[in-house]
């Protein structure tokens, strides 16, 4: 069976040619930046030629812990540094569009955080500029390149599993919100910061539901304003069913958080290394029973990295590989708007308590 995992392995490898590497720069020095953003990127040869943060202080501290040469008093002066050909965006999702704008004009390639932009209509738009510009844009929705995830992906792909019927993931963990200020005076929350992965890779394995039913709830006592739990059901065209379900008030240290995909032929059946204690976690597990590969029963997949750090490097890998004349990065905007689309109607739903729609991405008027 192990040489079957073969071709799987290799595509879950993360890897940059030297050909496709090009300077970055980092806008934002916070959390993740310093935790996943630039160990990934040491890790995969990349070189950040600099970075810029408002808190002058945190910048200085996480360049020299990192080895990267130049803080920048502001974007300005990032722009204005002929060396950096990507920008890499790491900061509250409300600051994000006006740089990516401004880094787009300027001629450079760039990797938006997640939430890309706060509608459909504004990364419609930024998709469009991009496109217009000639350059790359994606957005760091790196759950697809997960191990777990981009194996049982690619495992789908080979067929493994047939007709892919059904699709659940489950989260009961405890979020720290208190960790980002900021988050804890959002009115919507837990579906733009968190879940927003899941729902990006369930589009990602099933393309776009004919229709959602969302519902949204808090804890008496809770951090944060906005809600703290989301559970989504999904309805496809061809009949396969998703359900996301995501609980963030787990105060009894029993972490979990498991998917499972199930098709005409087979299935997989996983956990969520990162969320059993975050942000160190674990590397994730997966087994697959397949009819197609014969794996007499539920077989383990050796899952041998983690999705914080190491799958950070798979968005701009992908996008680097795209600036060099490669296909469209796994995480394209123009993609993503699909997603952002996705996220909207599920708070649609929660207001309403009526199944909803996305919008279709060309149905989306520019903002
Ligand atoms: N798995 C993931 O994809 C993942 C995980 C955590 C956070 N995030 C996202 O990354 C972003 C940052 O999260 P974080 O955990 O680093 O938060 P953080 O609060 O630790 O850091 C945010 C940083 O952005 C800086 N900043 C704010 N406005 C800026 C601007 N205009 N220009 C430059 N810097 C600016 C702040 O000074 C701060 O240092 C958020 O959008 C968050 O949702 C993604």
């Amino acid at each position: 069976m192990i040489e079957q995992f073969e071709p799987i392995a290799r595509a879950c490898t993360i890897e940059v040619p030297v050909a496709h590497r090009r300077p970055i720069a980092l806008v934002g020095a916070g959390a993740i930046a310093d935790l996943a953003h630039l160990p990934a990127y040491r890790a995969g040869g990349l070189e950040v030629v600099g970075l810029t943060d408002p808190d002058g202080s945190r910048a200085r501290d996480v360049a020299e812990r990192h080895g990267v040469e130049r803080v920048y008093r502001d974007l300005d002066e990032l722009l204005a540094d002929a060396r950096v050909d990507v920008v890499d965006i790491a900061v509250p999702a409300a600051a994000q569009p006006e740089i990516v704008r401004r880094a787009l004009e300027s001629g450079r390639h760039v990797l938006g955080q997640k939430p890309f932009a706060p509608s459909a209509a504004v990364a419609a738009r930024l998709a469009r500029l991009a496109e217009a510009r000639g350059r790359v844009l994606a957005v760091n929705q790196q759950l697809r390149f997960d191990e777990g995830m981009a194996a049982a992906h690619e495992m789908a792909r080979l067929g493994w599993l047939g007709e892919i019927t059904s699709f659940t993931i489950s989260v009961d963990i405890w979020t720290e919100w208190t960790s980002w200020p900021w988050m804890l005076e959002l009115d919507e929350l837990e579906v733009w910061n968190h879940s927003i992965h899941y729902h990006d890779v369930v589009r990602w394995f099933l393309g776009e539901p004919a229709r959602i039913f969302a519902s949204a709830g808090r804890t008496p006592g809770q951090a944060p304003r906005g809600e703290t739990r989301t559970t989504t059901v999904y309805e496809f065209p061809a009949g396969a069913r998703a359900l996301v379900a995501a609980h963030h008030e787990n105060r009894w240290g029993d972490q979990r958080a498991t998917f499972r995909i199930d098709g005409t032929s087979g299935s997989v059946r996983g956990t969520l290394g990162l969320l059993y204690d975050y942000p160190r976690g674990r590397p994730d597990t997966l087994e697959v029973t397949s009819e197609v590969v014969r794996t007499d029963g539920w077989v383990p997949y050796p899952v041998t990295t983690r999705w914080l750090p190491d799958a950070f490097l798979g968005p701009m890998a992908s996008l680097l590989e795209a600036a060099a004349g490669g296909p469209p990065p796994r995480t394209a905007a123009s993609d993503n708007v699909g997603t952002l689309a996705l996220v909207e109607a599920i708070y649609r739903s929660i207001r309403t308590g009526e199944c909803e729609s996305p919008a279709a991405p060309a149905d989306i008027a520019l903002e």
